[in-house]
């Protein structure tokens, strides 16, 4: 096994550390600060691990992004070939404003098994649905409420839909406010958003909508470990995009992605809060000491927890 345990507790650390970087600067009004802290750490103590790293999912391409771009090598160069997507500060909004959800992310696969995603949007749905045919990106909203309601036995108002709360979804609301169907409209963090099925105590059915495509690798790699239901469609504007996600080996510009197409094989998932949120409590510093709380999941263990943590400064 590539990822033998030991890699959780290095994962751990990595997300914990990058959220105490990020934690100095929250609500400090200054997104690009907080997010360059997270991802400063994050890169060093990636540095310190014993692999043959590839970020396929960071910053951006070199030209963007100086720190933890798409192709850096990190690690030793002398333990396994790791693929690595990081989001180092899921939602800058949240950590620049001292709002809840701010999280430190990163997941991390055997060679080739995460998707390559380019910085670009992503349609996406997912759900705690095993079968499918149950819902489906291609269904109508009504449809995947109608089927979703049969499959758990409930009424439409028992039913709750995350969705983040844009104008490029006013007629996906309107249409689930037609069927009378509860929304947790958020304003930021779909990593999160997408992460809300996998837990009934979270009181969300179903999660939909347009957000970004490194956003649903991540958020995948979790849902693979809870065995949820997640399907993922590119969306490019510009021939930009485009020529970039040929360069990534994307043919099929329109192509519906299965979660076992996005992530295959082991993985391990850390989401470790910078502000508290819905999914983990951010970071406390007490004297020269840090509490953290991360989600952590990997695959081929059936870890799936979150692990609160108190470690030196
Ligand atoms: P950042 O942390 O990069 O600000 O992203 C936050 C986020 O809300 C993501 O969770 C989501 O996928 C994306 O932005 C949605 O993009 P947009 O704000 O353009 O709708």
């Amino acid at each position: 096994m590539i990822l033998d345990k030991k890699f959780e507790d290095i994962i751990l650390n990595v997300s914990s550390r990058a959220a105490l970087a990020s934690s100095y600067l929250v609500g400090k009004k200054d997104k690009v600060s907080a997010d360059k802290a997270a991802v400063d750490t994050m890169r060093t103590e990636l540095n310190k691990i014993d692999m043959t790293g590839e970020i396929v999912i960071g910053e951006g391409e070199l030209d963007e992004a100086p720190m933890l771009y798409i192709g850096e090598k990190l690690g030793s160069m002398s333990g396994p070939n790791i693929d690595i997507a990081v989001d180092p500060l899921e939602g800058t909004n949240f950590a620049a404003n001292n709002l809840p959800g701010a999280l430190s992310v990163i997941a991390i696969a055997g060679k080739s098994n995460l998707l390559n995603a380019p910085e670009t949007y992503m349609d996406k749905i997912s759900a705690n649905v095993l079968e499918k045919g149950v819902i489906d990106l291609d269904f109508t909203v009504k449809d995947n409420i109608n089927n979703l309601c049969e499959y758990k036995n409930k009424k439409p108002t028992d039913i709750t839909v995350c969705i983040l709360d844009r104008p490029r979804h006013k007629k996906i609301i309107e249409e689930l406010k037609k069927l009378k169907v509860n929304l947790k409209l958020i304003t930021d963090g779909d990593v999160s958003g997408a992460l809300l099925v996998t837990d009934k105590k979270y009181k969300v059915d179903l999660f939909l909508g347009i957000g970004g495509g490194p956003e649903g690798v991540l958020a995948a790699s979790a849902l693979d470990s809870y065995n949820c239901f997640f399907q993922g469609r590119f969306l490019f504007k510009t021939d930009v995009d485009k020529e970039r996600a040929v360069k990534m080996g994307i043919k099929d510009f329109d192509k519906k992605y299965e979660l076992n197409e996005v992530v295959s094989g082991d993985s391990i998932f850390c989401a470790t809060g910078i502000t508290s949120g819905d999914l983990v409590s951010g970071i406390k510093i007490i004297d020269n000491e840090f509490l953290s709380e991360t989600l952590i999941t990997h695959k081929s263990t059936g870890l799936k927890k979150i692990i609160k943590m108190k470690q030196k400064i």
